[in-house]
């Protein structure tokens, strides 16, 4: 039986994390669901310069994704206001859920249970489900409404997972791929799908910068 992960798209700031997660799940040879939110096709608008069609989604993923030959790869697409759409139900049989990027109204959305889409209530039946979901948020400064949103994820079985890329990984002159690449990489990890996605902690300081001479200041 075919169990995709569902990947929602919600409308923050940070389409390339995105990108870079459901590059590293096809590249790992994972199925995948998506859901684009309305407002997702703005900020991926905003930050390509491309559209996001429904009646074209393969063609606009193939291009959001540098040009990738999906050809070979196992992806279905959901339209976000289709909320008879099969990721709509328990019954559907998923892995579990990333949403990445995850707007505060995603986030809201789905700790308060309002389901307003198809992306909220997939994240609301895969935590229903207890299977595992991940949100990136991306938002700063935040309220006291955004936190106690994510508690209330946290506490329903949520991985919450801020976009916000370690630089120890790449070192101080990280480029912004590295950094995307960082975020993505954990969200792989909060699922447990292998991935080449960064460089992980050896033990060692001076990993990042390739300086092997750097010392803990406890050794001195
Ligand atoms: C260009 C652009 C950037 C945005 N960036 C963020 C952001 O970084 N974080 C956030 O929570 N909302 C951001 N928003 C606002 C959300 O898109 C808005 O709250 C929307 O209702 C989210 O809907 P959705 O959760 O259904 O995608 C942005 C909106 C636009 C148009």
């Amino acid at each position: 039986m075919r169990r995709p992960w569902i990947v929602g798209v919600s409308g923050a700031s940070g389409t390339p994390y995105a990108a870079s997660v459901l590059g590293a799940l096809l590249d790992a040879g994972e199925p995948v669901d998506l859901i684009v939110s309305r407002a997702a096709r703005l900020t991926l608008l905003d930050e390509t310069g491309r559209p996001f069609r429904d009646a074209h989604w393969k063609d606009d993923l193939a291009a959001w994704l540098g040009g990738r030959d999906l050809s070979g790869s196992d992806v279905t697409y959901w339209s976000a206001g289709d909320l008879a759409a099969g990721p709509s139900s328990g019954s559907y049989p998923a892995q579990g859920m990333v949403v990445v990027p995850a707007s505060t109204a995603s986030c809201a959305g789905i700790a308060i249970g309002l389901s307003k889409d198809l992306l909220q209530r997939a994240a609301e039946v895969n935590l229903k489900e207890h299977r595992p979901v991940v949100v990136v948020p991306r938002e700063t400064p935040v309220t006291r409404s955004h936190l106690e949103h994510l508690i209330a994820l946290y506490d329903a079985g949520a991985t919450v997972l801020p976009a916000s890329p370690g630089f120890y990984a790449a070192g101080a002159n990280a480029s912004a791929q590295q950094l995307i690449d960082f975020v993505a990489g954990k969200v792989l990890d909060a699922i447990g799908v292998p991935h080449t996605l960064f460089t992980r902690w050896s033990g060692k300081l001076g990993g990042a910068s390739g300086d092997r001479t750097v010392r803990s200041p406890e050794a001195d």
